[in-house]
């Protein structure tokens, strides 16, 4: 179930609670699709990085090769965030009048810890990923932080759509009146330098201009993903579990936290399920199990949901990483479709 959907698909999100395997499944998913011969970029976006442990080698902020065909980036939090106000301070300075560069730095340093900084800075990458990515990948695959924060990054890029929104329609408000009082003649930057002033580094029509094409761009960046994320031919979104109480209920909210923000749920993926054959401790822990996955198809009887079996070891290098995907090739149980 999971690798064929995903084999139709562009863009790929891999979501759950912490410790249930979503790196794992991530890292083999991408893995098989490399191996199919599509070109391959995983990003993990989990601050508690795993990526590099499960692969057994550094990865950073940059691609780095895992496999033929295969790419990953961890994206670290922190340093997005200072990229991300760099790049804002960068603008705001050019912008903005010589004597407001203190009032700038103060802002800045204000916002490093705002909150939902971390959140946006993230989002804006994940943005940057999802629009640039295409021109050298065909698939990409994220490795999503636990559940309520992924939820959230889901909802951010209509929030910030429509905040960058209201910036627009406030700038073009003021474009118009500064337009207008440039006729007035009481505001001109090109006659200041003609009568021999300082030069000023951009005149207001200039400055206007270059804030609207930023917002402009920052706008098209975030209308892009959030129509790549409600797109159910280009994004699928899977969620991974556990067979146990706390987790089932915590995939049932997750699954209308997102259905809320207008993302489909493509599957579900019941990882490290206990044997029934082999041995009575673990035949009824298998027992307990399926108590819980009745709720859960109670709850969704019509999402495709797969089982992975518990394995007796961890799953870390690319021949293991090879291996598991394997068993999320394995047939799916069929879902109790009504339609
Ligand atoms: N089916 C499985 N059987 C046994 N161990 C597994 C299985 N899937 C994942 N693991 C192990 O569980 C641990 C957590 O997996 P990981 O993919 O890092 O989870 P997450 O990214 O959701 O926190 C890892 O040690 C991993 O090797
Ligand atoms: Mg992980």
């Amino acid at each position: 179930m999971l690798l064929t959907t995903a084999s139709a698909r562009r863009v790929v999100f891999i979501g759950g609670k912490g410790g249930v395997g979503k790196t794992s499944v991530a890292s083999a998913l991408a893995l098989a699709q490399a191996q199919a011969g599509r070109r391959v970029l995983l990003v993990s976006t989990d601050p508690a990085h795993n990526l590099g442990h499960l692969w057994q080698c550094t990865i950073g902020a940059g691609p780095r090769a895992l496999a033929t065909g295969l790419d990953a980036i961890e994206i670290d939090p922190e340093a997005t965030v200072a990229a991300h106000l760099a790049q804002v301070g960068d603008a705001l300075r050019r912008l903005m009048p010589s004597h407001l560069a203190g009032e700038v730095d103060k802002h800045l340093a204000l916002s490093q810890d705002a909150p939902g900084m971390h959140e946006a800075a993230l989002l804006e990458r994940i943005a940057e990923l999802v629009h640039d990515g295409p021109e050298r990948y065909d698939l990409l695959v994220f490795d999503t932080a636990p559940s309520g924060h992924t939820a959230r990054l889901m909802a951010l890029p209509e929030m910030l759509t429509a905040w960058t929104e209201g910036l627009l329609q406030r700038q073009e408000r003021s474009e118009r009146f500064g337009a207008a009082l440039r006729n007035l003649g009481r505001d001109d930057g090109v006659g200041a330098r003609a009568l021999g002033g300082e030069a000023p580094s951009a005149t207001p029509a200039d400055r206007d201009q270059a804030i609207r094409s930023l917002l402009h761009r920052r706008r098209h960046r975030f209308e892009h993903l959030r129509a790549t994320l409600a797109d159910p031919a280009r994004t699928a979104f899977f969620i991974v579990l556990a067979a146990e109480r706390l987790p089932v209920l915590e995939t049932i909210e997750l699954h209308a936290q997102l259905q809320r923000t207008g993302i489909e749920v493509a599957g579900l993926l019941v990882n490290k399920r206990a044997p029934r054959d082999a041995g009575e401790f673990l035949a009824a822990r298998h027992a307990q199990e399926a108590v819980h996955l009745a709720t859960l198809r109670d709850a969704l009887p019509t999402l495709p949901l797969q089982e992975v079996p518990l394995l007796g070891a961890d799953v870390v290098g690319a021949a293991a990483l090879a291996a598991f995907a394997g068993l999320l090739g394995e047939a799916a149980t069929p879902a109790a479709r009504t339609d």
